[in-house]
This record gives C-alpha cells, structure tokens and sequence, in this order.
C-alpha cells in the first residue's frame, strides 16, 4: 500500500491525473474502471486539461463505471451516465463503444449484473480501478455488510448513503433507494487500484478503513488485501492517518 499525501486539492488532481496518465501511455488499450461523486471531479477536469494539451490519448481506452442508480433515466441529471459525460467522456476522445455504465433499465437488471461482469472479464479485466470511498467506507455502492465474494449486483443503498446524496436533488423524496454496482470482488480483482479522497469529513473513515480489521462492516477495509493500491490523499484527508 503506498499512500502519497498531496499539500492541497490541486496537487491532489495533478497526483492522481499523472499516475492515470502514466498508465494510459504505457499501455494505450488499458481497461479502466472509473467512479462518480465529488472526489473524481478534480481528477477528471486535469484529465481533461492533459488531454488538451496532448499529453495523453484516450482513443483506445474502455472505461467501465462502477455504478449507477436504479430508478432514475439515463438522461436525468443526476444519472451516473450524465455526470460521466459531463464531467470527463464530452471533454476528451474515448470512443462512445468504449464507455460502459450499468444500464439501470428496470427490465433487465438481474440480465445486466452478469452482462457487466461478463463484459469486464472478456475486456481482459479491469487494469487500474479508480474509486473514492463513501462516509460509512462503501466502494461503489457497496454498503456495509456486502460480502466480499460479491460480484456487480442490485443493492439497497442505505439511509446514510440516501442521506449523503440528498444534496444532488431537489427534494429527498427524489433520491433513488437502490443502485446497480460492481460487486467487491470485481473491484478487487483489478489489476492495480487507486482510492482517492480529499477533505476533513473523510479523514475518520479513512482511518477506520486503512488502519482498523478488515471487515465487511467497512467494506473499504478490504482494500488493505490487495497487492497493488495506491492511495492519493489531500492533508485534511490524510489527517488522522
Ligand atoms: C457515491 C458513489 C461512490 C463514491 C461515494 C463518495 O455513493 N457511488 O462511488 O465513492 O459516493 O462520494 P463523494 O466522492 O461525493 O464523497
């Protein structure tokens, strides 16, 4: 596990982007997995910004993301699959066959959890998964208690989790009660992983997450197993570690 702590919040776009980049150009077909939420946005806007300047090339890169809501259209706002493209995908050249969301159609979810895990596996598996971590240590949206062993599934998200999503809807009442994510196990077979987090409201669960048992009831615990992470944090963050 090798943690860099960053002094500040543009150091921490410029860390994580240059270690995504260094990957992309030394292997131009790598298989990404990528995350939503706020701790992505200051790594994907410095993408972005590299990309413009031609220093990395997205046009043989597949991406899959690693969750989206139930109960909400593709083309609401707060889909997963709009913040993707308005954060990072409209902004650079990856291929739109190459971008892959958990479709949320209600008709065929159970159909869509192996069709996902299926797709990752004949991408040849995922070679560097991004991920932030939520307050109660979900990876994903997989909440406390979700075995290790599982694999991309429909979950429940829990009253923490609604409660931390409010303040992307209008209303509570708006925001979706169940998700469809990769499971642990399919985060955890990545090749290499890159957890990222930034802001004082993350320092007690990243603590709990990296220095505490390894436990499904901190579903980020188990990240401490895997031979490849590396964790890119800003000081507030980073303050209890
Ligand atoms: C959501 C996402 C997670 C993300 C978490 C943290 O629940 N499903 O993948 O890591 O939120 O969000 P934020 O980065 O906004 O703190």
């Amino acid at each position: 596990m090798n943690i860099i702590k960053c002094k500040d919040i543009d150091d921490y776009a410029k860390t994580a982007a240059q270690i995504v980049t260094d990957r992309i150009n030394s292997k131009p077909d790598i298989v990404l997995g990528l995350p939503t939420g706020s701790t992505p946005v200051p790594l994907y806007k410095e993408l972005s910004s590299l990309y413009n300047q031609g220093k990395v090339d997205f046009s043989r890169v597949t991406t899959y993301n690693l969750d989206e809501y139930i109960g909400l259209d593709r083309s609401s706002e707060q889909s997963y699959y709009n913040f993707m493209h308005t954060n990072l995908f409209k902004h650079i050249n990856v291929k739109a066959e190459n971008i892959n969301i958990p479709n949320n159609d209600p008709n065929g979810l159970e159909m869509e959890c192996l069709e996902y895990e299926t797709a990752i596996k004949e991408s040849g598996g995922i070679d560097l998964q991004v991920l932030g971590i939520g307050h109660n240590g979900h990876i994903g949206f997989n909440e406390p208690g979700t075995p290790f062993d599982s694999t991309t599934h429909i979950i429940e998200l829990s009253e923490e989790t609604i409660a931390a999503n409010a303040r992307f809807f209008d209303t509570p009442a708006m925001v979706p009660k169940k998700a469809i994510s990769m499971g642990i196990r399919t985060i955890m077979l990545s090749k290499e992983i890159l957890l990222l987090a930034y802001g004082k409201d993350k320092a007690e669960i990243l603590k709990r997450a990296l220095t505490g048992d390894i436990t499904t009831d901190v579903p980020a615990s188990v990240l401490k197993l895997h031979p490849n992470l590396t964790i890119v944090v800003d000081e507030e963050a980073s303050s209890l570690l």
